[in-house]
């Protein structure tokens, strides 16, 4: 079983575009894959154009205990599938989030999917209490990006504390990495914040891989895809989520789809 939780202490730090730009990326390398928003933002919805925008999801299969492949939408990659948030009634939001945060539906709905996919990778919402901490209770992994924003660092220890709290209750919860997002390395103040990362965290922690500050990032939310789809020849960007895919394969335990290696002759 393996599910991979996107969490972090703060907000607006990538959470949502890795999920995203993950998920696709490992479902590129032959992974299959489901990609489940349990953030009542619906930001993974919102990212992407057509149907996933208002289609029903998550909120609805835990408040019906319905099955959830009902709501699963199949992307047009065979290897991906979603499941979004939903289409939250607000006034029953707290109520929903109660009975989903003491109630366990959400660990065996996990636990369910899991097994028909190689791979389930859960954007969560900001912070570590709450819908956030059942999602990691129903985790096997966790990576969490981090801003190189001063105040990142000084929230991560709340993560490092939640993944311990859930171990020590037995909950099978790893921290395979920490991602520096939004790197600019040429502005002094961010430059530090990774020099201080590097410093204080445990070297195998921090991915080799980090993720650029790019402007393709919200032009890709604007058009709805996944920044790998933004045209025929995919930005740079899109590269940094492959390496990134191939860099954690080996902490979540999976291998990538058996390759042909043999060199392609270009005539016969
Ligand atoms: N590497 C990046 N470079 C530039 N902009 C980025 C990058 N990553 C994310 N963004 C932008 O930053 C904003 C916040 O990103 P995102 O929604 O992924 O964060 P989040 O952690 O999921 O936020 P929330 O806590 O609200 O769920 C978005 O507008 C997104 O397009
Ligand atoms: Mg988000």
């Amino acid at each position: 079983m393996t599910v991979l939780a996107i969490a972090s202490p703060k907000g607006g730090v990538g959470k949502t575009t890795i999920a995203l730009n993950l998920a696709f990326a490992l479902s590129g390398r032959g992974h299959r894959t489901l990609l489940v928003d349990l953030d009542p933002q619906g930001s993974i919805g919102l990212s992407l154009a057509g149907r996933p925008k208002d289609a029903p999801g998550l909120y609805e299969t835990l408040r019906d205990g319905r099955d959830a492949f009902g709501h699963i939408i199949q992307t047009r990659r065979r290897e991906l599938s979603l499941l979004t948030f939903g289409q939250p009634d607000m006034g029953d939001l707290a109520p929903w989030t109660r009975d989903v945060e003491s109630d366990g539906r959400l660990l065996r709905l996990l636990g369910h999917l899991d097994a028909e996919y190689d791979l389930v990778v859960v954007d969560t919402p900001a912070g570590c209490g709450g819908l956030t901490r059942e999602g990691l209770e129903g985790s096997t992994h966790v990576l969490s990006p981090l801003q190189t924003d001063p105040l990142a660092l000084r929230a991560l220890p709340q993560l490092v504390a939640t993944v311990g709290s859930l171990r020590a209750e037995g909950a099978p919860i790893e921290l395979i990495g920490v991602v520096l997002t939004m790197t600019r390395f040429r502005e002094a103040l961010a430059a530090n914040v990774a020099q201080e990362a590097w410093a204080l965290l445990p070297e195998d922690l921090v991915t080799d891989t980090h993720i650029p500050y790019d402007r393709v990032f919200a032009e890709a939310s604007a058009k709805g895809v996944p920044v790998g789809l933004m045209r025929r020849r995919p930005p740079p960007a899109a590269a940094v989520f492959d390496h990134l895919a191939q860099e954690i394969e080996p902490k979540l335990g999976i291998l990538p789809a058996e390759e042909d290696d043999e060199p392609i002759h270009l005539v016969d």
